[in-house]
């Protein structure tokens, strides 16, 4: 391999061997494979094996504190392979490098570099300076990064199924959140480049594309909405399912809703968190909706998307939370009936409005009691979910072999519901129509139809 035939000048790699590590949501994801992308053009090769790494990256999440805790505990453990390799290099990167900074840097699990989420091209730099022994720090947030032209390598991938990211950021500061403060403030990338990887991926045997943002609905470049992006690449083919995260509830319009019920390949799932069923607490989290407003959008989408599954994000115990409040939680579950939920105990942040202003006083009993009674009546609704589907035909894209069983395949309907069926004559990539045969809380089974 000649590391200077591109551009006759030395790479920074040299290489050498990139093993990164990733924590956190989805953007995150998205975001190692920027970051793969811009290491390879620099002569860094990317293996999946840590013991011959030369490099690590730890692509970090905050969002709660028992996030962040996980990521100290593995620097500990990471602290061996640095005394089999003294010249191994360790880098921070994402949330928490924003959040904690120069931190990372001191202390018995002290690493070389921190990069934040808007500093990834100058990663081969920082590298080169941490070898050089100087300890590498940009956590400079960026107004207008998206890392546009990049194309990411896409390396944990089933080959069937890619994440697109489509803007950067949030501006929405709900009081309990860390993401607008390590993200910075929200950009759309250009529409053009979002249909052309889209495109690609296709071409590259790609069947489904995931369009993410932390409010994909205030998406907008020049003339072009959230809806009219979403049109643009479902048009790149009718074999390409298109899937989108996360919407906020205060932005979610109908135009949306249109799009996703004109076009076949736009898939029926829409994760909408509500956070609580509680006006007085959804004020306190500064959501910018009431309940009202909240079961309106549900409302919306169950007319114009009759089978459109709902999820959503639930946070038991937030500052003040009464008793009733609580209730009010569960009972807005019963009313809209999640097919799925990510349920969460509170967690107060450093540097969020609420930790500023809103005592973080409900005891972690009741938290726990509360979060237990969320979880119990999901499973409850889950399940009821799923045995509604049993005896429906769906069109499913396989994405690979079943975890339980290699003579079995799994796929996914439209809805983001996982159904595993007999092999047959089927591989990754394909749609397959299948009536549902059975089911449990996690899982529908089904058989082929033609
Ligand atoms: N942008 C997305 C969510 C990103 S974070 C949205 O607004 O929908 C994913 C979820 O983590 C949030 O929806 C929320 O439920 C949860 N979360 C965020 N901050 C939290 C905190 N401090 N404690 C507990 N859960 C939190
Ligand atoms: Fe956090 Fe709210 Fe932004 Fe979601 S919308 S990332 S919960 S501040
Ligand atoms: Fe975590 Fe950052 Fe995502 S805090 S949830 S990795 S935006």
């Amino acid at each position: 391999m000649d590391f200077t035939a591109n551009n006759l000048r030395p790479l920074k790699g040299m290489g050498r061997k990139l093993f990164v590590e990733t924590y956190g949501c989805q953007m995150n994801v998205g975001d190692t494979e920027i970051v793969v992308s811009v290491m390879q053009k620099e002569g860094y090769f990317y293996t999946e094996n840590i013991e011959e790494a030369d490099v690590i990256l730890i692509n970090t999440c905050s969002i709660r504190d028992n996030a962040e805790q996980r990521i100290w505990g593995r620097l500990g453990d990471i602290k061996h392979y640095r005394i089999q390799n003294p010249k191994l290099v360790v880098g921070i990167i994402g949330c928490m490098a924003e959040r904690l900074k120069e931190e990372l840097l001191k202390g018995p699990l002290a690493v070389d570099i921190v990069a934040g989420p808007d500093s990834y091209r100058s990663l081969p730099e920082l590298i080169h300076r941490a070898e050089m022994k100087q300890k590498g720090v940009n956590v400079e947030l960026s107004l207008t990064e998206t890392y546009s032209e990049i194309e990411p390598v896409r390396i944990d991938h089933n080959g069937v199924s890619a994440f697109v990211s489509i803007m950067r950021g949030c501006n929405n500061f709900c009081s309990y959140c860390v993401v607008p403060y390590t993200r910075g403030r929200e950009r759309s990338r250009d529409a053009e480049t979002i249909v052309a990887e889209a495109r690609s991926l296709f071409e590259n045997g790609y069947r489904e594309v995931t369009l993410l943002g932390q409010n994909v609905n205030s998406y907008r470049c020049g003339e072009v909405t959230f809806p009219e992006l979403m049109r643009r690449v479902a048009e790149v083919s009718p074999l390409l399912r298109v899937r989108f995260a996360t919407s906020h509830p205060k932005d979610m319009s109908d135009d949306l809703l249109e799009v996703m019920a004109s076009m076949p390949n736009i898939c029926h799932a829409i994760h909408l968190p509500a956070q609580s069923g509680s006006t007085a607490m959804l004020d306190r989290m500064n959501r910018r909706y009431t309940r009202e407003w909240y079961l309106g959008r549900i409302a919306a989408i169950r007319r114009i998307i009759p089978d459109c599954s709902i999820t959503t994000d639930l946070i038991a115990g937030f500052s003040g939370e009464t008793e009733e409040e609580h209730l009010e939680t569960l009972s807005l579950m019963r009313e809209v009936k999640y097919d799925y939920a990510f349920m969460f105990k509170y967690s107060e942040r450093p540097g969020t409005f609420a930790q500023r202003n809103l005592p973080d006083n409900i005891p972690d009993e009741v938290k726990t009691r509360r979060l237990q009674e969320i979880i119990a009546l999901q499973n409850e609704l889950g399940l009821q979910s799923n045995e509604k589907d049993v005896g429906k035909e769906f069109e499913i894209l396989v994405e690979g072999e079943s975890r339980r069983d290699k003579n079995q395949l799994s796929g996914r309907t439209s809805q983001n519901k996982v159904v595993v069926i007999d092999k047959g004559n089927h591989r990754k990539g394909d749609y397959v129509k299948v009536r549902i045969t059975g089911c449990t809380q996690a899982t529908l089974f089904g058989e082929e139809i033609d």
